[in-house]
């Protein structure tokens, strides 16, 4: 063990992170978290090898909300050629930092960044876009959709917490000017865990109905978009469709 891998397994961390001498960072939920990390790695592999193949050398990343890096690290484990992490928490940038080192991986970036602020960065295009455990903390989940989308050349990837949906029709106005929902938000209240590293920054989160990720996504320009399959043996939120992961393409 090295002396960065010391520094990284003398602590807890949000991902059991598999570091060059076998180690595993240890976790501060005592591994109870596990099964969504690795759950959400397996049906993203599963998304790679549909849209991109085996050889992912010619291909960029931006992994929105990246945290500690455990989605930015897989992808560089996996040969992307370039990795670009963003998060608002400058200790989870730090964090990021100290894995990527750690396990001796280049091509990879880490910024902080609100996903809001986004274009002070100017990062460009990328051909994946991963925007994983953000929108339901956000008070604009909308705006960063679009921010993922601006970013993305072909694939955006969108997991998220979804509330069960409302439907129906709204006289809009008038019951002269009636409007079928597209899908609707609730509202969680986080305001009192912005201190938390997985948390909302604001406190105000709008958690989408499925219906209403899917209509918004495909509004904002994906031209094609599909909720993910889930392995059956995956972690419950999402197999009993709490959480989903959606795929949505530039391209048709
Ligand atoms: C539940 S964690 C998800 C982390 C990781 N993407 C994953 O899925 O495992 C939420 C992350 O969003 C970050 N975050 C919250 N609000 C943000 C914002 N407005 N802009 C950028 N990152 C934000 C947090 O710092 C935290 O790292």
């Amino acid at each position: 063990m090295n002396e960065l891998e010391s520094k990284a397994m003398a602590r807890t961390w949000f991902y059991p992170f598999q570091l060059p001498s076998g180690k595993v960072t240890p976790t501060y939920h005592g591994g109870a978290l596990d099964l969504i990390h690795h759950t959400r790695t397996r049906m993203l592999d599963a998304e790679l090898a549909r849209s991109f193949g085996e050889d992912f050398s010619a291909l960029s990343a931006l992994d929105l909300a990246c945290h500690q890096g455990w989605f930015s690290a897989h992808l560089a484990r996996r040969g992307f050629g370039r990795v670009v992490g963003i998060d608002a928490r400058a200790e989870h940038v730090a964090d990021a930092s100290l894995i990527r080192d750690a396990m001796g991986l280049s091509g990879w970036t880490v910024h902080q960044s609100d996903v809001h602020r986004l274009d002070e960065l100017a990062l460009g295009q990328h051909d994946l876009v991963l925007c994983f455990g953000l929108i339901y903390h956000l008070e604009n989940p909308v705006g960063a959709l679009r921010v993922a989308r601006a970013h993305c050349r072909r694939l955006c990837l969108v997991e998220t917490q979804v509330v069960p949906g409302i439907s129906g029709w709204v006289d809009y106005g008038s019951y002269r000017f009636v409007r079928p929902l597209k899908g609707s938000f609730g509202i969680i209240d986080e305001t009192g865990e912005t201190h938390g590293p997985e948390a909302s920054t604001t406190g105000i989160c709008l958690v989408p109905s499925l219906e209403a990720l899917l209509w918004i996504m495909q509004r904002i320009g994906f031209a094609r978009v599909e909720v993910l399959p889930v392995p059956e043996d995956g972690y419950e939120q999402l197999v009993h469709h709490k959480r989903v992961m959606v795929a949505g393409w530039v391209e048709g």
